[in-house]
């Protein structure tokens, strides 16, 4: 007997043992899980082209339909009308650490009822609906948002972060977005956009990719943290793209800006370009970022097109109709918004789009190229006509580039601002598959 206990306790203490570990690991997986990314889906709104997320915000959680924004800098939605109704809102106080996240707050006040949008000694943040370049001074306030996590395959379970700070805007703010649209998601690099806020509530590193569909009928998809970014037939995009450095702009480009207040878009280092097989002769001042904020290529999901400086233009253009010109493609009249059209008659189609002359963009050394096909330079009028899809801006822009939302269509593009570089994929349609192909049926 006397031999028999001791044994018999280290049973009893390795089953309590097991209970408690059973234990732990359940109560973890319920109150912590901690997902390693998240994801959205992207549409292509067929009137406006803008592209519109899906994310759910308040309590009761109420799906809102929001124009992406990737250089923004504050999550925004109207709060007035449709009428914004929840448990969980909370106003941000006047010197409050949340108020300390936002750049050049001040302390407003309000003198109707109580309500989202108006409190008394509460946080104003300046907002951007940065499609018209209209900006606006809104509370700051915060409510819980929750969007499916990821295993980089399918949309796993909900997630949610309680207090998502959120700047108030007006129903006045949405008459130039798509209809239904009740406010823009930001993806710029202020510490209270959309990624960094993710990331943030969940530990996960300071990354996300954008894969913007080309038609109204399919889905994109955004990412945030690390890949696996899988696309059917499952393909990790994450495993083929291509770095180049993250630059950063002393001052704003934004309408909303402060004097001297830094840039939060993405800029990128082109520093040639070359058309066919012509090398372009271009005002290189223009392509460098001074320190005036004026020069060089950003990035935009909120340009519909790309637009170039107009010295740009003239030379991008010209190289374009002489290189088309010299595979029997006929120029014709110009269809607004675009100057250089061609009749489709010579242009075959493939998978990467009207064959045309490729564009490539020589990045920081002349091996790293991103290279646009006629999927994303040619824009189809008609059955008869395709122009070349980049808009003159005149000579007094400030970017010399903006490489618009049609320009990245079918590419993944990933921001990791961890490392300060920008990954891409070129077109995703000669590696058979589109951003169209994530698998949005959710294994939760
Ligand atoms: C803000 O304070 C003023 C003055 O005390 C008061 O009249 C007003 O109703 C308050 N507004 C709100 C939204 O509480
Ligand atoms: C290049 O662009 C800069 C900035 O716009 C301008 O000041 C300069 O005159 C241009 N140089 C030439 C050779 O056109
Ligand atoms: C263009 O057309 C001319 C005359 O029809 C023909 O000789 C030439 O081979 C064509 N070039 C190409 C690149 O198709
Ligand atoms: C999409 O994901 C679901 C859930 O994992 C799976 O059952 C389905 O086969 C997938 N679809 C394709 C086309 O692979």
């Amino acid at each position: 007997m006397a031999m028999a206990s001791p044994s018999v306790n280290s049973h009893n203490v390795l089953f309590i043992f097991s209970l408690l570990f059973v234990f732990l690991l359940s109560s973890l997986a319920q109150q912590s899980f901690r997902p390693k990314a998240l994801v959205l889906p992207v549409a292509k709104d067929g009137r406006t082209s803008q592209y519109l997320t899906r994310i759910h915000q308040r309590t009761p959680p109420v799906p809102l339909s929001l124009v992406v924004d990737l250089g923004g800098r504050h999550f925004w939605v109207a709060c007035d009308k449709p009428k914004y109704i929840s448990s969980t809102f909370r106003p941000s106080r006047c010197g409050s650490a949340q108020c300390a996240l936002g750049t050049h707050s001040y302390c407003g006040g309000c003198n109707g009822s109580p309500a989202p949008g108006c409190n008394n000694n509460t946080c104003v943040l300046s907002g951007e609906e940065t499609v018209t370049r209209v900006d606006f001074n809104g509370d700051l306030g915060s409510d819980v948002l929750s969007l499916p996590s990821t295993d980089g395959s399918n949309p796993g379970r909900m997630v949610s972060v309680p207090q998502f700070l959120f700047v108030c805007g007006y129903d006045l703010q949405l008459e130039r977005l798509a209809s239904g649209v009740t406010g823009m998601v930001p993806l710029g690099s202020t510490n209270i956009a959309l990624p960094a806020q993710l990331s943030s509530a969940f530990g996960f590193p300071r990354k996300f990719a954008i894969c913007l569909p080309s038609s109204a009928t399919s889905s994109g998809v955004i990412f945030f943290g690390d890949g696996p970014y899988n696309l059917l037939p499952n393909i990790d995009e994450s495993q083929s793209l291509t770095y180049t450095p993250l630059l950063s702009n002393p001052i704003s480009t934004s309408a909303a800006a402060f004097v001297g207040e830094p840039s939060y878009e993405y800029f990128i280092g082109v520093k040639s370009i070359t058309v066919g097989d012509k090398l372009l002769s271009l005002n290189s001042t223009l392509l460098t970022i001074k320190s005036n904020g004026l020069g060089g290529t950003k990035l935009s999901t909120v340009n519909r097109y790309t637009v170039l400086e107009t010295s740009i233009f003239a030379a991008f253009t010209k190289a374009f109709i002489s290189e088309a010109a010299a595979r029997n493609i006929t120029r014709v009249g110009a269809v607004r918004p675009f100057e250089v059209c061609f009749s489709s008659k010579n242009i075959p189609g493939t998978r990467v789009g009207p064959v045309v002359p490729h564009i490539y963009l020589t990045l920081q050394n002349k091996d790293t190229i991103w290279t646009i096909t006629g999927s994303n330079s040619m824009v189809q009028i008609n059955n008869d006509v395709l122009c070349l899809g980049v808009v003159d801006g005149g000579p007094y822009v400030q970017t010399a580039i903006v490489i618009g939302g049609y320009q990245l269509e079918n590419n993944l593009i990933q921001f990791d601002l961890a490392r300060s570089r920008v990954g891409f994929s070129n077109t995703l349609l000669g590696r058979q598959t589109t951003c169209g192909n994530f698998n949005f049926t959710s294994t939760a």
